[in-house]
């Protein structure tokens, strides 16, 4: 027979702890703060582009001025980090993406602009070819492949660009192989040795990036899925591979993507490798919570909740649409 871990009834009542508040305060084991969140913002070149999602309620393209307003706002709120993921001209995708690594793409754009307004405020960035390819996928399609080895040097060069512009993080989120390794390798050669990789590390082929491709303009333009290169949901020994390999070839912190469905990956990730470990709240899950709460299906505490998992899961911080809601919430 097992035995009991606790002492059976009446020499432990565990509602003794929870009576009042006070005693509760005392035996919380995790807390979240604003410090905990890193904000992902769409910022977009396309005149009339700008405002409301459709899919995620409450969150916004912006305009330059607006991403500097947004890095304002984080600043006062004691948010750490903002993430700059592009909405680029759809005239301009083409199938060899150059504009991924110009200077002045609109993701470079933004990340000047933020340091010029709020300079403390660590600016994280998405290295990936989708924001720019005419057919939506994170890398190179020849014949209906995607081709690794090309897809990374084309990565190195908008790494480089990002760390240019003064990028302080730099998140490859396209699954290629290989790609953590040359790009710390091009980082260091070009005397960038202190710009840091968080790499998305175990990213899985989800349903619930949906609301994102809508936001950067990549739905109804990809073309098949991306099976090939992110990681099939029913694996977590393949995804502790990935974390492993990352940190090998030299990511300085890693993410798990999605979130909320993924909570064992990130309790695992943690005891497993004890580094900074992220969580990525995306797109889908944003709005299945905030669509619930606006229909009156859902309590705004759904929020809290939500992002407070993450910490008992073992996470140093979240990627979340809700952070400068929840910040203002902490404030
Ligand atoms: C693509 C990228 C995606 C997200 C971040 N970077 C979508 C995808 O892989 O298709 C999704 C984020 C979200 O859903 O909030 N490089």
């Amino acid at each position: 027979m097992a035995t009991p871990i606790i002492a059976p009834f009446p020499a432990t009542r565990l509602r003794r702890l929870r009576r009042t508040p006070a005693l509760r305060d005392m035996v919380t084991e995790v807390n979240f703060t604003a410090g905990n969140l890193i904000w992902p913002i769409f910022v977009t070149e396309v005149a009339g582009a700008e405002g409301e999602i459709p899919s995620m309620p409450g969150v916004e393209r912006l305009t330059l001025d607006g991403a500097k307003r947004a890095a304002e706002r984080a600043a006062s709120l004691g948010i750490p980090a903002i993430c700059i993921f592009p909405h680029s001209d759809p005239d301009l995708k083409n199938d060899t993406c150059e504009r991924a690594w110009d200077p002045m793409n609109i993701g470079n754009q933004a990340i000047r602009a933020i340091k010029e307004v709020a300079p403390e405020l660590a600016v994280m960035t998405d290295i990936a070819l989708d924001p720019y390819n005419i057919n939506g996928h994170d890398g190179f399609v020849v014949d209906g492949v995607i081709l690794n080895d090309e897809t990374v040097e084309a990565l190195v060069k908008m790494a480089l660009a990002q760390a240019e512009a003064g990028a302080d993080i730099l998140g490859p989120s396209d699954m290629m192989d290989g790609r953590i390794g040359a790009i710390r390798e091009a980082l260091e050669a070009a005397g960038h040795k202190d710009v840091a990789i968080l790499s998305y590390a175990a990213k899985f082929a989800s349903a619930f990036y949906g609301p994102f491709r809508d936001a950067v303009g990549a739905s109804g333009r990809l073309i098949g899925d991306k099976k090939t290169y992110q990681v099939n949901p029913a694996n977590r020994e393949e995804a502790l591979r990935c974390v492993a390999r990352d940190l090998a070839e030299g990511a300085d912190m890693v993410m798990v993507k999605p979130g909320m469905p993924y909570l064992d990956i990130c309790r695992e990730v943690k005891d497993q490798f004890g580094v900074p470990t992220f969580a990525y709240q995306v797109s889908g899950e944003y709005a299945m919570i905030e669509g619930a709460i606006r229909n009156g299906w859902l309590s705004r505490d759904a929020m809290a909740e939500s992002l407070l998992a993450f910490r008992r899961a073992g996470c140093d911080g979240v990627l979340s649409y809700f952070a400068p809601q929840m910040a203002e919430l902490l404030a």
